[in-house]
């Protein structure tokens, strides 16, 4: 299949990206003109360098994708550079779906955040890129991951690894070994590895309208 890629250079996109490509589908990868010059994403034969909010660009990249995946978002730490939330978390959704309708492309995953639409402003910004995407009429997959662990030696990206603590994770592995599985494997930390391959996967379609939280993308990303 053929995919577009937002958030490419990220901890997570970083990742899924070869999973994609060793596994036989065909990535658009999509940069930022502010940030091609820092990765050797650039050279990437389907690198796709423009604004999201080149709308048109965007859509002719786009053409022939089966699937978006939208991976995009930003923290407070960056505010200073120029992103905010309702740039990247929340704008950044809606010039995806707007492309990908323009495009023709039938699908959009969306990561999301365990939480979303809860309080406080990254949260209430979460909700409403699900929002977004659930009122596209495009077929959509929403995952929504506790926090980040990257997987040792893995391709860190333009903004570093996700390294959970030691002892956070010792937590959620004695939990789940005490019979709360489910419970740790929704909460605790998600290896990046295992998300990228759930998206990967979900992309390629039998997840339609459906919320995934880390205990089922984590069955799915086996
Ligand atoms: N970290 C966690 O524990 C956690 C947990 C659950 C969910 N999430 C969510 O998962 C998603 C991916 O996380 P991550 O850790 O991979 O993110 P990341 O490493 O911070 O990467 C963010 C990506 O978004 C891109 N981006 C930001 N603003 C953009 C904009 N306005 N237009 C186009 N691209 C833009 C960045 O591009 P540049 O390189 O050009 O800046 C980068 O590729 C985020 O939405 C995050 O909120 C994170």
């Amino acid at each position: 299949m053929k995919f577009f890629l937002a958030g490419a250079t990220g901890a997570v996109g970083t990742i899924v990206l070869p999973f994609a490509e060793s596994d036989g589908h065909v990535v658009v990868p999509h940069l930022r003109p502010q940030s091609a010059g820092k990765t050797p994403l650039r050279s990437h034969p389907n690198a796709c360098i423009a604004d999201l909010a080149a709308v048109d660009v965007i859509a002719d990249a786009m053409r022939g994708c089966d699937a978006a995946l939208c991976l995009v978002g930003t923290m407070r730490t960056r505010f200073a550079d120029g992103d905010s939330y309702a740039t990247s978390d929340v704008g950044a959704v809606r010039e995806v779906v707007a492309a990908a309708k323009a495009a023709g492309v039938a699908r959009v995953v969306l990561l999301s955040s365990l939480g979303a639409g809860g309080m406080g402003a990254y949260l209430q910004a979460k909700g409403e890129a699900e929002r977004v995407v659930k009122e596209s009429g495009l077929a959509w997959v929403i995952a929504r991951p506790g926090a980040f662990a990257s997987p040792v030696k893995a391709p860190e990206g333009l903004h570093g690894a996700r390294n959970f603590p030691s002892a956070g994770v010792a937590f959620f592995r004695g939990l789940a070994a005490a019979g709360l599985r489910g419970f740790a494997h929704r909460y605790g930390p998600m290896p990046l590895d295992v998300l990228a391959r759930a998206l990967v996967r979900a992309a390629q379609g039998g997840h339609d309208g459906c919320i995934l939280h880390g205990d089922e993308l984590r069955v799915i990303g086996a």
